[in-house]
């Protein structure tokens, strides 16, 4: 795909922006408008979801919580799994009742679940309370498609297969002032036979370094701590741009900026995952020694199924060289149990690897056939309850590591970032070490956004206590 069709004009943003203002003085009689935006799955939906945000402020509105009094919901979803689909299915047939309350009240469904053609056709015949329906790929258009429902008072449905576009320009809302997502790439051109996301979120794209940089910078002046890149698979930036350049040299170029702060990064591939990747890390003072790499099997023949396009001894010398160069670094990963066909002995091949590498965490998942991808096809001879027993061992694995690998840092002092206050009393303060582990404190609330050395105290299998023992700014 060419350059300049991925990258929308500046007359198309400017165009955008105008029908902000044209929905603005459409509802002219309205002025305490209050916008409610719920968005669900990953990282990259939050960084969409704050982006409506910005558009839906450029029009006049406010926010709130509350479903009664929103002139606009806007349901941002994820479509990963059935399950994610069928809460939101739920979440739509409550909001019959608000509607009723509030006649006038536009209802959006939007994000990965929207994007499909199934899900359309149901939303427009059984859940006619929705008035506008539109996938990742329209978001951008937002203001228009909205502009649309109000003057013409009929229902949108946009959710064309479009060839995935890059606005830059368009404004934001982010929540807080300590961290902040930066999207640096957007779509996914990997088709693991399981996954929705290639079909939802088109092809892969990479935004322009110069523009990355300077978001980064921006976000770094203006006090922000941490950032995290955001990418389906962070490795392949780069390769669709002009200039050579791929993921480390934007690390490399983004840890030049001068301040306090630290870059983290989500996802990596393994197939994709360069030496010269682990390398800048090491070296790199603002990144942190931290890696999430999905290794979602253990077993090569799943591995090879699942189109993965890597091995188990491919994966385990990665994270070897990794922790050779960063012995502290904190590895982190998503498994699936259950894929079709996986045997017991296949899945064990994952405990057994887990057991292995000793991963700081893990987001573990039981297997969800997606309509449209290669795996919805295959033989799933083996019942839920069988999957959920081998589920049951690998999760019993992980949490016997995770409460040893935390039990080892108690009396430990480490660096934390204050990233937020909690309900429990005496655990009113929550942080993270540079390598993402949680640690719960108490202390002054003023403490948010400061980083701190702490003296580890105690241990779970979640999470670290600790006691503040100095500000470091
Ligand atoms: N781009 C990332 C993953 C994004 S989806 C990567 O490649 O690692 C997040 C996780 O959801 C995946 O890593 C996978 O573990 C899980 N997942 C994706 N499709 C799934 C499915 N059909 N059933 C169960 N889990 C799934
Ligand atoms: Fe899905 Fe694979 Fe792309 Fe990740 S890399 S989003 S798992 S297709
Ligand atoms: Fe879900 Fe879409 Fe993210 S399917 S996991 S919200 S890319």
């Amino acid at each position: 795909m060419e350059r300049e069709k991925v990258l929308l004009t500046e007359e198309q943003i400017k165009r955008q922006l105008d029908f902000c203002k044209k929905v603005s003085a459409l509802l002219e009689d309205r002025p305490n408008r209050l916008a409610k935006v719920e968005t669900f799955g990953c990282q990259q939906n939050v960084a969409d979801g704050q982006r409506m945000m910005g558009m839906l402020q450029e029009m006049g509105f406010g926010f709130t919580e509350d479903e009664k009094q929103a002139d606009v919901i806007v349901i941002n979803t994820c479509a990963i799994r059935d399950h994610a689909e069928q809460r939101i299915y739920g979440l739509l047939g409550a909001l019959t009742h608000a509607k009723k309350a509030k006649p006038e009240q536009v209802i959006c469904l939007c994000g990965c679940m929207a994007q499909q053609q199934r899900v359309a056709d149901k939303v427009k015949n059984s859940y006619r309370h929705v008035d506008l329906v539109f996938g990742p790929q329209a978001m951008w258009k937002f203001p228009e498609l909205l502009h649309g429902v109000y003057q013409r008072h009929r229902r949108i449905f946009s959710i064309e297969d479009e060839h995935g576009t890059i606005a830059e320009g368009l404004p934001v809302v982010r929540e807080g002032n300590v961290k902040a997502w930066v999207s640096i790439m957007y779509g996914c051109n990997n088709f693991c036979s399981y996954c929705i996301v290639p079909y939802v979120r088109g092809r892969e794209r990479s935004r322009d370094a110069a523009e990355v940089v300077k978001e980064c910078r921006e976000l770094i002046e203006s006090g922000v701590k941490e950032i995290t890149l955001l990418g389906q698979n962070v490795n392949s930036y780069g390769k669709d741009l002009p200039e050579e350049m791929d993921f480390a040299d934007l690390l490399a170029k983004i840890n030049e900026i001068p301040g306090d702060y630290l870059i983290r990064f989500m996802t990596s591939h393994p197939k994709d995952a360069s030496r010269k990747l682990l390398e800048t890390m090491a070296r790199s003072e603002h990144v942190a020694k931290q890696l999430h790499l999905p290794v979602q099997s253990g077993n090569n023949r799943v591995l090879k199924e699942m189109n993965r396009r890597y091995t188990r001894e491919s994966y385990l010398e990665l994270v070897r060289y990794a922790r050779e160069l960063m012995p502290e670094i904190a590895l982190t990963s998503d498994i699936i149990i259950g894929f079709p066909g996986e045997t017991e002995a296949e899945a064990m091949d994952t405990v057994s690897l887990v057991e292995e590498v000793r991963y700081d965490a893990l987001f573990t998942f039981i297997y969800s056939p997606r309509p449209g991808t290669p795996a919805a096809k295959m033989p799933d001879p083996f019942t839920r309850a069988e999957k959920q027993v081998w589920f049951d061992r690998l999760l019993d694995a992980q949490n016997r590591i995770s409460a040893e690998k935390h039990a080892s840092f108690v009396g430990q002092s480490l660096r934390v970032l204050i990233d937020g206050v909690e309900e429990d009393s005496r655990w009113n303060l929550s942080s993270r070490t540079t390598g993402g582990r949680l640690v719960h404190l108490s202390g002054e609330e003023s403490l948010v956004g400061k980083y701190c050395r702490v003296k580890i105290t105690d241990s779970n299998t979640w999470a670290m206590f600790g006691e503040v023992e100095e500000i470091l700014g």
